[in-house]
């Protein structure tokens, strides 16, 4: 567990299978602590304004509730993404909070 109140830590599975544990601040999204990390698999192409569907991850059955449910404008977005499963999430619509420290995602094999 990372120390409550300022940081969760994440598992970020490439569709290789490389995993990264990192700590994220709280402030920002799944995906912005993705990029502050540089953990391949998720580019992000429109800065998290939830239009480019190249941020798209698989939450962990484990945390799918956590993580919570699709906006309406992440579910038309994801529309155009490959291979949607049911726990497809666009990472920079997942704000981090201390409910997520052990977040597990996995990219997709599209995003390598
Ligand atoms: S960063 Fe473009 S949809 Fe998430």
């Amino acid at each position: 567990m990372a120390a409550p109140g300022s940081m969760a830590r994440i598992t970020y599975i490439e569709a290789s299978g490389a995993r990264h544990v990192v700590e994220v601040p709280l402030s920002l999204s799944v995906m912005e602590g993705a990029k502050k990390n540089n953990i391949p698999g998720i580019d992000a192409d429109c800065g998290g304004g939830c239009s480019c569907g190249t941020c798209h991850v698989y939450v962990d059955p484990a945390w799918q509730a956590r993580a919570g449910a699709r906006t309406p404008i992440e579910e038309a977005t994801l529309e155009f993404a490959e291979d949607v499963r049911p726990n497809s999430r666009l990472s920079c619509q997942i704000k981090v909070t201390d409910a997520l420290d052990g977040l597990v995602v996995r990219m997709p094999q599209s995003q390598r």
